[in-house]
């Protein structure tokens, strides 16, 4: 019988008698937060486990953690700066020399609420790095996962999806006002489209793709806010969810437990989404509290909005995204 998980369910209890050894699996973004207890959990159900990190010291660092927390576990590193294309390109030439096959790889980097800011390669930050940079990737190093098939990726979004769809007229924010909750919003339903497309492309060889949104942690996310920025952010939560944003005054994520999870609960549907066999007939779909998420057209933390699974937006996407990056992809 499938276990059922829910909101509270952490890495170890989606992952309690999955056994990943033989596998190998890789972790973008993985010196920190959410990454980090993904890289662990999975290293200690078994896998060999790589983690991308942005330069030499910080995979250093990161792989001492590991394998502190996990003695006896197997962690390697490649370099990756998804704000750089030709970074990008070298981390994903690695993979596939060092990796011809990969179980899964979990695009779990990733920036919020940025100010304005481009890429090395032109592209407003938080789509460049968020999307744009692991879509190179993902295309890049999909001989591997289909190599390994049945294999998954798994890409990193949030419930901030609701607060935009993408930005058509100027997705690279060219021509408009920069808002950077907005810019989050599009990146974040770029992620869920990414799934859409690339499940579209590999799910009949064995590679399925899935969105997550782990919910609500504290984690070095926040690092670009102000406290005006959060106390706006929080309000706007809070509208969303049909409240009151005056009742955000004053109040810190810390005062808001019912948003709060756990780092060990916020991975857990990243995990689910890389291993739970029940999820293979629902390849493209977004996940939240390790459920697969009702479609809402209001707020709802658990749900997610229409526009973020549409199928012809999904290549729309693709096709704007392939010319942005200037390469095109058949994986
Ligand atoms: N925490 C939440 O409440 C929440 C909610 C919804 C969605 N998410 C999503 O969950 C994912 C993980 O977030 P987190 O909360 O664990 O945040 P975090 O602790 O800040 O971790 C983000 C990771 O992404 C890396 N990263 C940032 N910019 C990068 C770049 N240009 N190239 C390569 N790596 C880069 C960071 O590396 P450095 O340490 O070098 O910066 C770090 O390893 C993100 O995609 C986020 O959007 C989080």
């Amino acid at each position: 019988m499938t276990k059922a998980f829910s909101k509270d369910s952490t890495t170890s209890e989606v992952l309690e008698g999955i056994d990943l050894a033989g596998k190998t699996m890789l972790v973008t973004g993985a010196n920190s937060g959410l990454g980090m207890e993904t890289a662990r959990a999975l290293g200690a159900a078994g896998a060999k486990v790589v983690i991308t990190t942005r330069d030499a010291a910080k995979s250093a660092e990161a792989l001492a953690a590991l394998q502190e927390a996990v003695p006896g576990a197997e962690f390697e590193a490649v370099e990756m700066d998804l704000g750089r294309l030709s970074s990008v390109r070298a981390a994903a030439d690695t993979v596939l020399k060092r990796y011809p096959k990969l179980d899964a790889v979990i695009g779990n980097a990733g920036v919020m609420n940025t100010p304005f800011g481009r890429t090395e390669d032109g592209f407003e930050t938080q789509f460049g790095v968020d999307h744009l940079g692991h879509f190179v990737f993902y295309n890049r190093i999909a001989p591997s996962l289909l190599a390994a098939a049945p294999a998954r990726i798994v890409m990193l979004s949030s419930g901030a999806h609701f607060t935009s769809d993408i930005l058509w007229d100027d997705i690279n924010w060219e021509h408009t006002e920069y808002d950077k909750f907005t810019a989050y919003g599009q990146a974040k339903t770029a992620n869920m489209l990414c799934a859409v497309a690339m499940n579209a492309r590999l799910a009949d060889r064995g590679v399925r793709a899935f969105s997550v949104h782990p919910g609500v942690i504290l984690t070095n996310l926040g690092r670009y806010m102000s406290e005006a920025d959060r106390a706006e952010m929080i309000g706007r939560m809070i509208k969303r969810m049909g409240g009151d944003p005056e009742a955000a005054k004053d109040v810190g994520f810390d005062k808001l437990p019912m948003f709060i999870k756990s780092v060990e609960q916020g991975a857990a549907t990243s995990c689910w989404a890389a291993t739970a066999a029940s999820l293979d007939e629902h390849g493209g779909r977004y996940l939240a509290d390790c459920q697969v998420a009702p479609v809402v057209d209001t707020y709802r933390p658990d749900g997610c909005m229409a526009y973020g699974l549409d199928p012809a937006a999904a290549e729309r996407l693709w096709g704007v995204s392939e010319e942005m990056v200037g390469e095109s992809f058949q994986p």
